[in-house]
Order: C-alpha cells, then structure tokens, then sequence
C-alpha cells in the first residue's frame, strides 16, 4: 500500500512565537504519528531552523516551500536546495502555482528545479493544476500532461524519488474545494501518464491534492481510491483544523 501524506504549506505565514505555538499544539495532539501516514510542515525560509529544532523526535518532517534549480553560484537572493538539505529539510514544493503566477515560474524551470531538489537529496513535491480559464475550455487534460511531461523530462523513474500534487489553481484559497469526483478524474489522468512512462514508479508515486482542503471535506477527499493525500493551505495554520485532517487521513489509510 502507497504512504499516505499531509503537507502543510505555511506560504508567507508565521513568526517566531506562533511557529512555535502551533508546533506545540500538532505535538500535544498527536503524540505519535500513525506509521504509513506522514506529515510534512513546510515554513518560510527564515524559520527553517526554528522549525528543524521543534520537529526534533517528533516524526514530523520539514520542507521547504521552494528552491533554486541550481546548486550553488551567483544567484543573489536564491536559496540552494543543498542548503535546505543542510539545515534539516527532506522534501522542498516545486512549482506551486502562486511561484507559476507571481514569480512567472514555467514547466522548464519546474523541472529543473525538481532535478535540483533530488540532487540534492530532497524530494520535490511537484505541483500541478489547471486555471479556471483553462478548465472551462476544456484544456485540464493538455494542462496537466504538458506540466507533468516537463517535469519528467528530468525525472529518473529508476531511482528518483518524488511526490506529485494536484493543485488546481481556482481551488487555491478560495475556500471551495475540487470535488472528490473532480480530484479523483484528474489524479487518476496524472497516474495514467506517468505508467505510460513507468506502471511500477506509478503504481508507487504518492499524488495529493490542494486547494481549500479542511477537515469539513477531507474525509470526503481522502476516501477516493487515487488520493494519497494533501497539501494544505490555510488550514495547516490551525492545530485543530491540521490534526483532524490527518486523523481524517489515518482514517482512509486504514480503511483502504
Ligand atoms: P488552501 O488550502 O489555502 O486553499 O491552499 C492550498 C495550497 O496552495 C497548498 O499549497
């Protein structure tokens, strides 16, 4: 049986002492994570020390919420992804759809940002996702395969490790989230391209889905047979909220 993920993307959010706060309120709920289910806490560059020193013996993993597609050299202002590595990161988010919208990040950089992340010794969440332009005229399919290809245009299936997130970007902090029927469409679409290039590193790819998820609609989510999780926006800010999310996905993991 595939792992299970919850990822809590931070985005801009935070400081010292509500970082902490919230650390210490997932910790007291859940002392001990269930085996097969994962959690991953992804804060702002800055706090990435402060976070490496809270999640210490708590089986909760720290990621980054992006990274440069080079290793080191002259790039002022990026950050390496062999630094994350460094100061205690495992996992970095790639291509999340506020960098392709805000920073005009495209599927090339994408994919070399994730070859990066990998050769550094993290695993590159990859996001993907349609707009809602995109999706009202019918092109979610060609959206989706174009931005997956890019990505494995860099991706060794032998041995890369990677976590791919279905993000559709009118589901992003709007508060309405995908349908599980949508989100189970389109995950199964994703996982059937990527056999076409190798059925075993599909039939093992952990893919999430993102946008507005909560614990009212995560169990709703969780249950479909393609959804091996979530990335998780504004209600990873909240304890209650993030740990009846991940209850509700321990739920799925054991019913599966
Ligand atoms: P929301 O959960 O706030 O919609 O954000 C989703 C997201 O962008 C996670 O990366």
């Amino acid at each position: 049986m595939r792992k299970k993920w919850l990822v809590g993307n931070w985005k801009m959010h935070g400081n010292l002492a509500s970082n902490r706060t919230l650390i210490e309120q997932l910790r007291a709920e859940l002392p001990a994570l269930t085996e097969g289910v994962e959690m991953v806490v992804c804060p702002a560059f800055p706090y990435i020390p402060q976070l490496a020193e809270l999640l210490k013996s708590s089986g909760i993993h720290l990621g980054a919420q992006n990274a440069s597609d080079h290793l080191n050299g002259m790039y002022t202002g990026e950050v390496s992804p062999l630094m994350l590595h460094e100061l205690g990161c495992d996992s970095v988010i790639i291509g999340h759809s506020e960098r392709r919208y805000y920073q005009h990040e495209n599927d090339g950089l994408m994919g070399r940002k994730s070859l990066a992340a990998i050769d550094a010794g993290l695993v590159p969440i990859i996001c993907v996702g349609e707009t809602a332009e995109e999706r009202d005229a019918g092109r979610t399919h060609e959206v989706l395969a174009r931005q997956l290809d890019a990505a494995f245009g860099y991706i060794r299936t032998a041995h890369d490790k990677i976590i791919l997130a279905y993000e559709p970007r009118w589901a992003i902090g709007t508060g309405i989230a995908a349908t599980p029927e949508i989100v189970q469409e389109e995950l199964a679409f994703l996982r059937a391209r990527v056999a076409q290039r190798d059925q075993a590193f599909a039939d093992n790819l952990p893919i999430l889905y993102g946008g507005s998820v909560k614990a009212s609609n995560a169990s709703s989510l969780f249950n479909m047979p393609d959804i091996d999780g979530g990335l998780i926006g504004s209600a990873a800010l909240d304890a209650n909220e993030f740990v009846a999310i991940y209850k509700a996905l321990v739920a799925s993991h054991k019913e599966a």
